[in-house]
């Protein structure tokens, strides 16, 4: 069985959910306090043994492009000023793993997207992994769980979770058969259902496993919800001819995708992060007291 070396990432999208923060900066550089999410994407992807990823990017996205490179003159500059500690962390992201860039020329989907990656990833297994979820397993990445699941089977695997009946149309959600503890066996899939078409409330959250055969299933399937060539309808296309597993992704998810998710990130990120945690204790609990003071007035 080959192994997954490859990760699709795709970037193109415009980030009209952020305007106008977004207007001339992607959405995936905006930082979760001062990390980019887009680089939490990549370490997750490189924990769990990926090689190679691969950006279906966009026009306005060369700032993706220029983090994951050398920047000898700023790190010139922190050399001569012996800020080690920082040119440390700056060289580690370019050599993180082999960077491949494809311009996805117009954009028609998610699935179209992944179809943009088809001659670079060839005829192996690939992940793909959506900048608009940050999943936060230490122990075992989000996507290395998928991997597993896939090391047993050698079939694609979708990464899923329960979310309240209210919020199913804001995702792919899938049907299935348990064969083990959070693991089914797909039997159907569909996008962005009203809560009333809904077979589940099992959630896709950005995260795949995904074998090739996906390319050719891509190419057969309509254009769907929102005029867009969808990658949950390839896969209801290639469950009919291999089976598809689901697995529940283990770990702490933040929707960055919209304010609320994004804003609890920073919040979250900031309360748990050894250089930041104290500060940010103090800093909520003088807010909530100064706030508190100013209603009793
Ligand atoms: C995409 C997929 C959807 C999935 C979601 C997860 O939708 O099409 O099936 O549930 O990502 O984030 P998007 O949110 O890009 O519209």
């Amino acid at each position: 069985m080959l192994e997954v070396k490859k990760a699709v990432i795709p970037v193109a999208g415009f980030g009209t959910r952020f305007l106008p923060a977004t207007k001339a900066t992607p959405k995936e550089m905006m930082p979760i306090v001062d990390k980019p999410i887009i680089q939490y994407i990549v370490e997750e992807a490189v924990s769990a043994g990926i090689e190679t990823i691969i950006f279906v990017t966009g026009r306005h996205k060369r700032a993706i492009e220029d983090h994951f490179d050398y920047a000898p003159d700023l790190e010139y500059a922190l050399e001569k000023s012996g800020k080690e500690e920082l040119l440390k962390i700056i060289r580690e992201i370019s050599d993180m793993a082999n960077f491949v860039y494809i311009r996805q020329k117009e954009q028609l989907g998610l699935g179209h997207a992944i179809l943009t990656a088809e001659r670079v990833v060839g005829n192996e297994p690939f992940a793909v992994l959506l900048g608009d979820e940050l999943i936060i397993n230490p122990v075992n990445p989000g996507i290395g769980q998928l991997i597993e699941i896939y090391k047993k089977f050698g079939k694609s695997v979708i990464g899923t979770t329960e979310v309240p009946k209210e919020e199913v149309y804001k995702y792919g959600i899938i049907d299935g058969a348990k064969i083990e503890d959070g693991v089914r066996l797909v039997n159907y899939l569909v996008e962005k259902p009203e809560p009333h078409e809904a077979p589940s409330t099992s959630a896709i959250i950005g995260r795949y496993v995904l074998t090739p055969s996906i390319f050719d299933a891509l190419k057969r399937t309509p254009f769907g919800k929102g005029g867009e060539l969808q990658l949950t309808d390839a896969l209801m296309m290639l469950r009919k001819e291999e089976a598809i597993y689901a697995k529940d992704i283990e770990g702490r998810r933040f929707d960055t995708g919209n304010k609320y998710g994004y804003l609890e990130a920073i919040v979250n990120f900031a309360l748990t992060r050894e250089d930041t945690k104290d500060y940010m204790k103090q800093l909520i609990t003088n807010l909530v007291k100064e706030i508190e003071s100013q209603s009793e007035v």
